[in-house]
Formats: C-alpha cells, sequence, structure tokens
C-alpha cells in the first residue's frame, strides 16, 4: 500500500491500472515540445540549410536562444571573440552543437520542469541528457548516425516523464499524495511505449520511434537496430559515470541491461573494442558544459 496524506489506501495495482487508463484516455496531455527545435531538428536534416536559417529558427523561440547564446559564451566554448550574436552563437557551437543545445533546452523547458517531484525530473534530465552525449560519442566510434543517436538518447526515458505527470495528475484527482518513488518500479515497465507514443505525437521521424520503443529489448531491425545499440551502450555508460536515473529513497539504478543485451548491442555495432576511453573523451567537453561546471570536475570522465 502507498504512504498516504489521509486515511484513504491505495494499492499498486490500482495505480498501475489507473495510469494505464490515463494513458489511453482521450483526455490525456503529455507534454508538447516546442516549435522553434522542432523546426531546427527539421531544417538541419537539409544539406542546404544555412547558419542564417538556423538562427532565425532559434530566434523565434526567446528562452532557446538565450541558452544557446549561453552555451556558446560558456568556459567550455569560449573563443578569443566573446559571442554577441545569435548567429555568433550557431557559428561557434556549429550547426550540430546548436541543434543539440537547443535540443537539450527544449526538453528542460517542456518535460524537465516542474513543481512537483523536481529530484525526479532533474534525475531525469541528467540521465536523458548524459545518454543522449554518450549514444552520439558511441556512434561515432561505430560509424553510426551521431545525431539520431543524440536525438534518440534524449528522448528514450521520455515515458518516464509521462508516469511522473500522470502520477502527479492522479495525485490531485485522488486527493492523496501518490509518492513516485514508491512507485517507481512497479510502472518503470510502462515507459518505453509511451517515449514512442509522445514522440509519435510530435511528429518524430519512424526510426525514432521505433528506437524509443525498444531501447531496453533492441528487438528491431537494420538501422533503428544500430541506433538502439548506441543507446543501450549508452545506458551502461552513464550508469559508470554516476548519471544513472535514480529514484530518491530507493537508491538504486531504475534501468540496468544485463550483460545479454549489452553483448548484442556490441555486435550490433561490430565493435571489437572497448569504445569507452574514446568515447569518454569525446564527449568531455559538451557534456561537462550541458551538465554544468559541476559536471567538468568529475574525474571519472
Ligand atoms: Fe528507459
Ligand atoms: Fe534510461
Amino acid at each position: 500500500m502507498l504512504a498516504r496524506a489521509n486515511r484513504r489506501s491505495i494499492s499498486h495495482e490500482s495505480v498501475l491500472a489507473e495510469v494505464k487508463s490515463l494513458f489511453q484516455s482521450p483526455t490525456w496531455r503529455p507534454p508538447t515540445f516546442p516549435a522553434a527545435a522542432m523546426e531546427l531538428l527539421s531544417l538541419t536534416e537539409r544539406e542546404d540549410m544555412e547558419i542564417g536559417q538556423a538562427a532565425d529558427a532559434l530566434g523565434r523561440d526567446p528562452v532557446l536562444a538565450a541558452q544557446v547564446v549561453k552555451r556558446a559564451r560558456s568556459a567550455a566554448y569560449a573563443g578569443r571573440q566573446v559571442v554577441s550574436t545569435l548567429k555568433e552563437a550557431v557559428v561557434r557551437l556549429g550547426v550540430s552543437g546548436t541543434r543539440n543545445v537547443a535540443l537539450e533546452s527544449a526538453m528542460t523547458m517542456s518535460c524537465f520542469t516542474g513543481s512537483q517531484n523536481a529530484a525526479l525530473r532533474e534525475s531525469l534530465r541528467r540521465h536523458s541528457v548524459a545518454v543522449a552525449h554518450l549514444a552520439r560519442g558511441t556512434a561515432v566510434v561505430a560509424g553510426a548516425s551521431p545525431e539520431q543517436s543524440f536525438l534518440c538518447g534524449l528522448l528514450h526515458d521520455l515515458g518516464s516523464v509521462a508516469t511522473l505527470l500522470a502520477l502527479e495528475e492522479l495525485s490531485t484527482s485522488w486527493e492523496i499524495q501518490v509518492d513516485a518513488a514508491e512507485m517507481w518500479l512497479h510502472l518503470d515497465l510502462l515507459h518505453p511505449e509511451q517515449s514512442a507514443a509522445i514522440a509519435r505525437m510530435w511528429g518524430m521521424p519512424d526510426t525514432v520511434i521505433d528506437v524509443l520503443g525498444h531501447h531496453h529489448d533492441l528487438s528491431l531491425k537494420g538501422a533503428p537496430r544500430t541506433v538502439a545499440s548506441t543507446v543501450v551502450l549508452a545506458e551502461s555508460f552513464a550508469d559508470e559515470l554516476g548519471h544513472s536515473f535514480r529514484v530518491s529513497g530507493q537508491q538504486i539504478a531504475v534501468e540496468s541491461a544485463d550483460e545479454e543485451l549489452l553483448s548484442d548491442a556490441r555486435t550490433a555495432l561490430m565493435l571489437e573494442e572497448d569504445p569507452r576511453p574514446v568515447v569518454f573523451k569525446q564527449v568531455k567537453t559538451p557534456l561537462g558544459a550541458a551538465l554544468g561546471a559541476d559536471e567538468e570536475a568529475r574525474p571519472a570522465l
């Protein structure tokens, strides 16, 4: 039974059933994704994209634009000339770097910020950002698609955000405090399908949707299997670097891959050598900048 603010008792099974039915309900409102970030995402898929177009798209969302300028001015990217315009920031970070900073900021705005369960959201944010960078680095080493791996790494646990929102909605409608940490292990199995459902609603490409839906089982073929394999390995690297998704009160990593899954991922990527030394070196600067100055000092990276 759940810990409660009043005397009503609710079983784990009831909460699971309610969360499932909420996900199926026509009134269910999952998070939305900033339009400027989606526009930038599709723009950067085009080979003829110009820097000015990326800056224009970003300029339509002042919060995203401010984050990109801030990152370009950070110690990790500092250059001789101080960045003073959005276009200069895009040039400093590069198209891929700009796109990824904008996607990280968009996810933070739409999914990882909220008045309730702030610690869980922050743990999910750090985990998602770390998996994004580590999946990208793994894709570079394996000769896969770095940008798709980054996007899938960033979005892979989107369904966990949906679970949090559902628990918060139930707390309100039942007028009791549903303890997310206590419930988590009973609900975790729902998240891959929800990650895929939300990505579909956002208009993400089919490969991304497939990868999100199967990032814990790898039951995919072709390109999606390759991208999902980078996410599986990145998840274990994130764990090693202290960026697993942890639920407060339960000092355990919620997601952990078994050796068979990790081995399947290495085989799919045809990795004969341990990619970690190269991957960790490669992500040090961008991941440090993304997670904040405290992370730049981490000895493990
Ligand atoms: Fe997951
Ligand atoms: Fe994860």
